[in-house]
């Protein structure tokens, strides 16, 4: 049998993503360049994506069926929680097909005995039936809740307890939970363009618009790549547009310094809203494709790249210092569910050093009366209200305005911290 190429694609992501540590979404468009466009692309991307979300708990639930799951090799894991993630959680492909491309492919790449392991396996986990899709199994398969809460919901154990102790177990529940499904898709339209009234109007009736400028979508369309193309709309997540309302973004005074400016998504939403805003970055390739939002968007915001350890080349004092800052991305899992396998506490302790560094170098920017305003899309007290009080402890001539954390309620499927200081 020849082997379905979304299947050899979705292995391939795989292998880039955690083999090789390139994002998953920047592997997605490696892999799929290199292919012709059409569905099987589309099921390679959603094969990769569900995987990784649930790749915790299809290990746990192989582990209970193979012999020696700790001596069982990565590159046979990974076939079989493929196609324990399509016969538990695709659906529409029927049993039997899985089976032959997952017995299939691992004879050409690992031998027969290792194809007759896969078989085996595979049917045995057919007859698990139901209870491999219900929380009892893992209950009561588990000893203590972070054993359980890391197969059920597929993390990594250091992060259940990490968030239990931060957060308590009901929130941590509430934030896995989220994990494991796709996250809505956000829109923002560009107020600026001649075209958004029309653009707005049409959304509204067709999707939800929680804000004035801003929607959620299923999934982005040919109609919506169009109108990304005109400038009239970007794509970017909700709660990432919501944290900058919840921060109170219209009243910050301008000009705007956003020092961690990446390719832009938060400069040019604060750009639409009418600010004067500067960018920089120490990253030339992502200050090169802010460059491109730029005229694709048809908005004017400088960007430089940032100076390291040296001056800003500023003439006059940002009134705004805006810092977006690297972080662990705890709190954007459902969207990028390969940083969970990925990340490590350790990564999260040197991130949290970077960014008292950012804030201090920010600090010394601002003119009396400036307004220093830090987010994060992790969920890491390190990384966020810690790292505020820790900073205002050490600079007594800032206050804080505002502190807010997306609510778990809100639906959003993401979430980020953030918080307003000014100086005195
Ligand atoms: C969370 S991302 C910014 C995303 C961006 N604001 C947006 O909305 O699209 C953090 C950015 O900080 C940048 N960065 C990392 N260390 C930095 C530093 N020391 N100074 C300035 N930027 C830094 C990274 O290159 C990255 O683009």
């Amino acid at each position: 049998m020849s082997i379905p190429p979304a299947r050899s694609m979705a292995l391939d992501i795989l292998r880039r993503t955690l083999d090789q540590r390139q994002d998953l979404q920047a592997a997605v468009d490696t892999v799929l360049g290199m292919a012709a466009p059409g569905p099987e692309t589309g099921l390679a991307t959603e094969l990769a994506y569900g995987y990784l979300r649930l790749r915790g708990r299809l290990d746990f639930l192989l582990s209970l069926l193979l012999k020696n799951p700790v001596q069982t090799s990565p590159a046979l894991k990974r076939i079989l929680g493929l196609a324990a993630y399509e016969l538990l959680f695709l659906g529409g492909v029927p049993e039997y097909a899985t089976l032959d491309w997952a017995v299939s492919l691992t004879k050409k790449r690992l031998g027969q005995t290792m194809a007759n392991v896969v078989n085996g396996v595979l049917r045995n986990l057919i007859r698990l039936g139901p209870d491999a899709r219900h929380a009892d199994l893992y209950r009561t398969r588990t000893t203590g809740v972070v054993p359980f809460l890391a197969a059920w919901y597929s993390c990594p154990a250091w992060l259940a307890r990490m968030w239990i102790a931060a957060y308590g177990q009901e929130q941590t529940e509430l934030f896995l939970r989220a994990t494991l499904s796709p996250p809505p898709v956000g829109v923002r339209i560009n107020q600026t363009h001649p075209g958004a009234p029309d653009l707005r109007r049409v959304m509204q009736q067709s999707s939800a618009c929680p804000g004035d400028w801003s929607c959620v979508l299923h999934s982005w369309t040919d109609f919506m790549r169009d109108a990304a193309r005109n400038g009239v709309a970007t794509r970017q997540s909700l709660a990432a547009q919501s944290i900058m309302g919840d921060l109170d973004v219209a009243r910050w005074p301008d000009p705007i310094l956003d020092a961690c400016a990446g390719r832009g998504g938060k400069a040019f939403l604060m750009a639409e809203l009418g600010k004067t805003v500067w960018a920089s970055d120490i990253n030339v390739f992502r200050l090169r494709q802010l460059r491109s939002e730029s005229r694709r968007l048809g908005l004017a915001v400088p960007a430089f790249l940032a100076p390291g350890q040296g001056p800003y080349p500023l003439r006059i004092a940002p009134q705004t210092v805006f810092l977006d800052a690297p972080c662990s991305g705890l709190g954007v899992l459902a969207r990028r569910p390969d940083i969970k396998w990925k990340r490590t506490p350790e990564d999260c302790a040197g991130l949290a050093e970077l960014q008292r560094e950012i804030l201090a170098g920010a600090a010394g920017l601002l003119p009396s009366g400036g307004h220093l305003v830090y987010v994060t899309c992790t969920l890491h007290p390190d990384e966020n209200q810690t790292q505020i009080q820790r900073f205002l402890a050490l600079h007594p001539q800032f206050s804080l305005l505002i502190e807010v954390q997306t609510a778990t309620d809100s639906g959003l499927g993401e979430f980020f911290y953030g918080a307003a200081m000014r100086k005195k």
